[in-house]
Order: structure tokens, then sequence, then C-alpha cells
């Protein structure tokens, strides 16, 4: 199953485009909604609750998360954000070097696990969001040792017993996935980690979890996709072998994003896989794709031998995840 990441919503997009790709993942029967406190400078949530307003609650899923405070300044931001975007559009950056910007200029405090903030917190997604409880409450990127404060846990079970959360859970940017697993609460009920093709070492540790595994950024938060389809094209030489290996014409307009999507879906199959996706074409590609499963896993295995090659040559690595990070 694919969900609509809200990472992008209010940030790379504005409010209108936000909300044609909101109403569009709808209509097209998405209804896992990813969100956090941070996302959209802490506008996300507010724009998310306002569309889901008249809908059925109890049809939708929402995820939220704590721990990530939203930039301060958010005013001045709200002005700046619609003439940084209109900037972009006529000089576009490396996504890379735009979040380094971002971070610069509008700083976010990570790491806050206490009780206030949890709380706080909760009251502020919960009065955005418009709704009474979230289905799944998450540590924003928490590193393992947040998963010991006996007193944030006891508040998150009391929340569980009160309603106002359905599940309690983490997201974990690290690689090093033993570190957190198996996950010491008993009361954690999903993870949720990167994973794409060229990280594929991880699957068989994520799919031995209790927990639900939802995996997000597939295309590597974006400019994976053209990178791959480069290096495949480069020569018609390794073109023929690619498409030879797979049977299919590597160089066919999105057929690298689908082989990626269709990849991490495959391997969490119980699970979710979240994308940010807000142009109407990659969002018409990634349903499509989740709905008909259009390759065999042979295919699928078969890419991703073919991205480890990739990996090797170009991100100079042995399909050594934790290097790639970078790019998100
Ligand atoms: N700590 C955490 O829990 C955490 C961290 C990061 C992300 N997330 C969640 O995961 C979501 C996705 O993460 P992400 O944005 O970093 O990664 P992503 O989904 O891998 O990358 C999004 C980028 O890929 C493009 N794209 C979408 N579909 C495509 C396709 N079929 N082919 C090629 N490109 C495609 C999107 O373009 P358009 O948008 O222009 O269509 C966008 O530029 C976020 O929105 C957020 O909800 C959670």
């Amino acid at each position: 199953m694919i969900g609509f990441g809200c990472g992008s919503v209010l940030g790379r997009f504005g409010r209108r485009d936000s909300l044609r790709a909101l109403h569009s993942a709808y209509d097209r029967g998405i209804r896992y909604f990813d969100v956090a406190r941070s996302y959209g400078f802490g506008e996300a949530e507010t724009l998310l609750g306002g569309f889901l307003r008249g809908r059925r609650r109890s049809e939708v899923c929402l995820t939220t998360k704590f721990g990530i405070l939203p930039p301060r300044h958010r005013l001045l931001l709200r002005m700046l954000k619609p003439i940084a975007r209109k900037a972009l559009s006529i000089a576009p950056v490396p996504r890379d070097r735009l979040k380094s910007t971002v971070v610069r200029v509008a700083p976010v405090s990570t790491g806050n696990f206490d009780v206030v903030t949890a709380r706080r917190s909760l009251e502020q997604s919960l009065a955005a969001l418009q709704t009474d409880y979230v289905d799944f409450y998450l540590l924003h990127s928490c590193q393992p040792e947040d998963l010991n404060d006996d007193e944030l846990f006891a508040f998150l079970d009391e929340c569980v017993e009160r309603g106002l959360v359905r599940h309690i859970g983490v997201s974990y940017e690290g690689f090093d996935l033993e570190r957190l697993l198996p996950l010491s609460r008993s009361g954690l009920k999903l993870i949720q980690v990167p994973l794409d093709v060229r990280d594929h070492r991880r699957v068989d540790l994520l799919n031995a979890q209790e927990a639900a595994v939802v995996t997000h950024s597939p295309f590597g938060g974006g400019p994976v996709p053209a990178r791959i389809l480069e290096f495949a094209t480069a020569s018609e030489e390794r073109k023929r072998s690619w498409s030879d290996r797979l049977g299919i014409d590597v160089s066919a307009p999105g057929t690298i994003g689908k082989l990626m999507l269709s990849h991490a879906i495959e391997f969490n199959l119980r699970g979710v896989v979240l994308c940010s996706m807000h142009s109407e074409s990659h969002l018409g590609q990634n349903v499509e794709c989740a709905e008909s499963r259009q390759f065999s896993e042979e295919v699928l295995l078969g890419f991703r031998e073919l991205v480890d090659e990739y990996s090797h040559q170009v991100e100079k690595v042995d399909a050594a995840p934790a290097l790639l990070r970078a790019d998100r």
C-alpha cells in the first residue's frame, strides 16, 4: 500500500498545489497520510486537517510525529515562501543544496522528546488536524537512547489509554537499524524508516519485525530515478544490457521510478510505502504501480542487482546505504 507523505506540503509546494495533490491522492483512493508537527514550517497539519474536514475520519489513517519543532518566525517565513518558490521556478537549484539552505534560513530544533513537548505537540497536532485522535504518534527521527525514557513512555501510554493516540511508533533515520531493533518497548507498534532499492540489505531485518513497517522515500528523496536512468542509458550497450536483463525498455518514460516504487512495495507487502508526489503524473503513476504490481519478483531482484552496479560505480559505494544518505 502507498501513503501520501506531506513532507512537501506548504514547503516545496504552496497552498494551491498542496491541496490539489491532496484532493487528487484522496480521489485515487489513498487513505494513509503522514505528516509531522514540523512539516510545512509548522503549517502542513493545519492544511491537511482542513482538507480532511467533512471526510469520514474512520476511513483515514493519520500519522503525525513530534520531537522536531517547527522554526520560529513563522509569519515572516509565510511571506518569504512564495517568493522563494517563484525564484526556484525560474532558477532551480539541486535538492540537497536547497535543503541545506532551508536549514540555514529556518533552523529547526530536533530531538525534543521530553514530556512537555510531547504533550504540547499532541495538543497542537489534534487542534490543527481537527480530530480527536491520531492513528499513529511517532517520535520523529529519534535515537535508540530516546526509547529508554520511562517518563515519556508513561505519558504516551496514557495518551493511548485516553484514546488520543491509537498507537505509538518511531521514525528512525539512522542506517544502523540493529541499534534500534528489536524495539525494546512492546508498546511500539510502528517503525518508519527510509528505504529505497539501494538499501535492500535492510529488507530482511525489517520484515522480521512484529511492529508495522512504514518505509519512506522510495525515490531516495527525488533525484535518484534520474541518476539511475542516466547511468543505465549512458551507452547503447548498457541500455540494451539493462533492458535485456529485465525484459523491459528501461529508457521508457517513468520506468525507473516505477521499478523503484515497485521494489519498495514488493519488499514491504504488509506495510506502507510513503511517497511525496505532488505532480499529477507521479501521483497517477504511483497509484497505478501500487494497484497493478506489474513487475515480477524476479524482475525486481534483477533491478536490485543492476542498481548495486550503479551504486558501486556512480555513488562509489558497495551498496553501503549509510553513505547514500546525503540524498535525504
Ligand atoms: N523521519 C521521517 O519520518 C521522514 C523523513 C523523510 C520523509 N518522510 C515521509 O516520507 C515522504 C516521502 O519522502 P521524500 O519526499 O523524502 O522522498 P520520495 O518520496 O522518495 O521523493 C519525493 C520526490 O520524488 C518525486 N517522485 C514521486 N513519484 C515519482 C516517480 N514515480 N518517479 C520519479 N520521481 C517521483 C516527487 O516529485 P513530485 O512531488 O514533484 O511529484 C518528489 O520530488 C515524506 O513526504 C514524508 O511524509 C518521513
